[in-house]
């Protein structure tokens, strides 16, 4: 009698293990069961010296340098895996990546008819599905052309599967998952900053990849301390947020304190990345005057990895990716 009780409490303890692994995991496939809202608090950070920018992009700290007071958030301990996201996800499974080969379309390097292909498939409105619950989710996540903003959210569970930690000069030390970024991406990175160098411009890398849960602490801390409405003037909402994707980096140099501030903009390392990015694959995803199509306010700091040629497309009309996206999808 008393044996048998025992294999049902065992066997019940073992369907319980099995589908919170399913949770918690970073499967690119949505869970259809929303998980339980149940979000491992974040502790709030020391704050010391907070500047104004107090995080805007900062991600989880390593060892910030003495200059690097966005770097605020305190350090979760393994915040990736025990965080379980209060948003409910969308309920529709996301697509395979829109592209036959998404890791693949990288630089466009051939040529206008596939880039014309590939923008097809990344149509803004051909990527995204629409959830029970209201939510815009994107279809595309794995996508170089992916578009995500506060009307199109990536799922809570989405995770590239290729971050690597790109070999540049970083403004903290120590290891940071928001050192990485997916691998094309990284590459591409590399070669900016060599061509920096190259052009006597020294540049560092402040932060990339964020988790959703990462996302999260950052939007709330900022929200606690600025008020949610001018916080998302600047942070993104966790699932919003463009270094979800490992495509985006936030870039600074001395002559900014490696602060990731508007300033940024007019130093000569700033004015060298807005004029070269595209050379390398990036965009300056938030630009001045366009907070109405971004929903940001400006940041030089921020590029997007979207491919060379989609990349020189957009610097060189001074577009968002949205007007872009939008205008070569219906043309
Ligand atoms: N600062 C940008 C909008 C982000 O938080 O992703
Ligand atoms: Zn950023």
């Amino acid at each position: 009698m008393k044996i048998g009780r025992w294999l049902i409490a065992g066997a019940v303890v073992a369907v319980v293990l099995w589908k919170a692994d399913d949770i918690i995991g970073t499967d690119k496939q949505q869970s259809a069961a929303p998980p339980a809202a149940t979000e491992t608090a974040v502790a709030p950070p020391a704050e010391s010296a907070v500047s104004s920018d107090a995080g805007n992009d900062a991600g989880e700290s390593a060892s910030p340098t003495p200059t690097d007071s966005a770097e605020t958030e305190a350090p979760t301990g393994d915040a990736e895996a025990s965080d379980t996201p209060s948003a409910t996800p969308s309920t529709t499974p996301e697509a395979p990546a829109s592209t036959p080969d998404a890791s693949d379309e990288a630089d466009n390097s051939n040529g206008s008819e596939s880039l014309d292909a590939l923008l097809q498939l990344n149509a803004p409105d051909k990527t995204v599905k629409v959830g029970k619950n209201g939510i815009a989710t994107v279809t595309n996540s794995d996508s170089m052309l992916v578009l995500v903003n506060k009307k199109r959210e990536l799922s809570s569970t989405y995770a590239p599967d290729d971050l690597v930690k790109p070999n540049v000069a970083f403004s903290f030390s120590g290891d940071s998952p928001k050192q990485k970024m997916r691998k094309t991406a990284a590459k591409a990175l590399e070669q900016l900053f060599a061509g920096a160098k190259e052009d006597g411009i020294t540049l560092k890398a402040v932060s990339g990849y964020r988790s959703y849960a990462t996302q999260k602490s950052i939007f709330t801390r900022n929200a606690d301390l600025k008020g949610e409405e001018v916080a998302n003037r600047t942070s993104a909402r966790p699932g919003q947020s463009e270094h979800q994707t490992g495509l985006a980096m936030d870039v600074s140099s001395a002559s900014a304190n490696y602060e990731l501030e508007p300033k940024f903009g007019d130093t000569k390392e700033g004015k060298w990345l807005a004029a070269h990015c595209a050379e390398y694959g990036f965009i300056i995803r938030f630009l001045e005057g366009q907070e109405d199509v971004t929903g940001y306010s400006y940041e030089p700091w921020h590029v997007r990895y979207v491919g060379k040629e989609a990349a020189k497309q957009v610097m060189k009309e001074g577009v968002t990716l949205e007007a872009y996206l939008e205008a070569a999808t219906k043309a």
